[in-house]
């Protein structure tokens, strides 16, 4: 029986709680700091997931027994090397990769040198920044438009510039690298070609030998219907995708997860967690856009209930190296998340706003993402830009979204928003 300590306080976390309190394995579930929606599945904390002293001192004098880590901020910043270099922590298994592996996702440099070393389907790039800024221009004038540059480090989603000429490519070059235009984020610059195709997200859970594979899901990222505005976290997401058949995903298991597994093993970086692999489709052919060390969020909340498996007794099989012996079983169903965001999102928006009607919310789930208590304690008030996703199961997709949308009209605060055409594309696509 295991004593948890969740990492996190968006939705991916509540979805996480929510199937972890399904395992016939916990005896306690912790969430730091979690929010509103964790709380119905454990107890939360009041720490943040990026403060190690103060988590060391709750694992110690709460017998916890395995740690899971929701974002790349605690993965990147290094809390699995942290337990593994404390005698009193050293055996508590951590389940999200290494500082080394977690460059995959926080240096878009590395990740590109680790999928050309182990020749995975990648769009070409150079890798540029103040000493070699001259050649970047140059390497501009070489390409096509639209031009591509991502900021190497972590830039809160905000860090890939898409431009169509190119002189304000080259403007934006200079920009990124010697104004800092993402900080020390963008002091190497990422220019890569530009992918044609549709995307998706393709989810695996790894020992760092073996893998399995999770659903595949497609997150909607602009704000606006139609695919505009600006990009956010995610609006939505699907799970199945319908145009990521089961030959196409086969290409993607043979051609970009398992030479990625085995690249962990040659390149000696333990990696034992999920990995999330961005991925185009172009006409059939699929190509990696970006590696994450984590779960995507609202992907999590479409792919974590489509797991029909003991969530914990997979992690006990990441934990000890047993994950080959362990079986997945997938609910065929389709699961659709449709989530409400709060007035000004992604921009400037307001907080501490009343959420009514999540006890009246039938045949959906609500995933908290950004919510926490009132005063009393008996209010739910919002507390972040996304705040309630809604998911659903379906036979069909459309089936599952109308669930979704229903109960999105159901929970009722201040400035409400969310996307009425989550799922619309892919119905004339399939
Ligand atoms: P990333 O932060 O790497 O996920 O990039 C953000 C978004 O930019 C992706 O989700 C894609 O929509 C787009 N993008 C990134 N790289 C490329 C590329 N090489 N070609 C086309 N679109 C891209
Ligand atoms: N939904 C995209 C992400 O989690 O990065």
């Amino acid at each position: 029986m295991h004593n948890i300590l969740l990492l996190g306080s968006g939705g991916r976390e509540h979805a996480i709680a929510w199937k972890l309190k399904q395992s016939s394995k916990l005896n306690k579930l912790f969430i730091a700091p979690g929010n509103a929606g964790t709380a119905q599945c454990g107890i939360n904390l009041n720490c943040k997931a990026t403060d190690f002293e103060a988590i060391k001192s709750f694992v110690l004098s709460n017998e916890i027994t395995m740690v899971i880590v929701g974002p790349e901020d605690p993965l990147v910043a290094g809390i699995h090397d942290f337990f593994l270099a404390d005698t009193q922590l050293k055996n508590i298994p951590v389940i999200g990769p290494q500082k080394l592996a977690a460059q995959l996702e926080g240096s878009k440099d590395f990740a590109k040198a680790f999928m050309i070393r182990h020749n995975i389907p990648t769009a070409k790039y150079k890798t540029f920044s103040l000493e070699n800024l001259n050649d970047g221009f140059s390497f501009l004038e070489t390409l096509k438009a639209p031009y591509v540059l991502k900021a190497d480090g972590l830039a809160a989603g905000k860090g890939v510039l898409i431009l169509h000429a190119l002189e304000e490519a080259k403007a934006e070059l200079s920009n990124m690298i010697a104004n800092a235009k993402f900080g020390k984020a963008s002091a190497k610059v990422v220019i890569e070609e530009f992918l044609k195709g549709i995307e998706l997200s393709v989810f695996v859970l790894t020992d760092g030998k073996s893998y399995k594979m999770l659903p595949a899901a497609k997150d909607y990222k602009r704000i606006g219907e139609g695919d505009t505005g600006l990009n956010t976290g995610g609006m939505g997401a699907v799970s199945p995708v319908p145009f990521a058949d089961e030959k196409f995903l086969k290409k993607v298991e043979e051609r970009i997860v398992k030479p990625t597994i085995s690249g962990f093993v040659k390149d000696h970086m333990p990696y034992k967690g999920f990995v999330f692999i961005g991925l185009m489709n172009d006409h059939g052919e699929p190509s990696v856009i970006e590696y994450n060390v984590r779960m995507g969020d609202p992907e999590t909340e479409v792919v974590i209930p489509r797991i029909k498996s003991d969530l914990l007794d997979l992690f006990e099989g990441v934990a000890t190296q047993t994950l080959d012996a362990k079986n997945i079983k997938i609910d065929e169903r389709f699961a659709t998340t449709v989530m409400l965001v709060s007035k000004g999102y992604p921009e400037d928006y307001e907080k501490g706003k009343t959420i009514k009607g999540l006890d009246k919310v039938a045949g959906s789930m609500a995933f908290h993402a950004g919510t926490n208590f009132g005063k009393n304690n008996t209010e739910i008030l919002t507390n972040g830009g996304r705040v309630i996703a809604i998911t659903s199961y379906g036979n069909t997709m459309d089936e599952a979204l109308k669930k979704s949308f229903q109960n999105a009209e159901t929970i009722n605060y201040e400035g409400k928003y969310y996307r009425k055409d989550i799922g619309e594309d892919l119905r004339t696509l399939s």
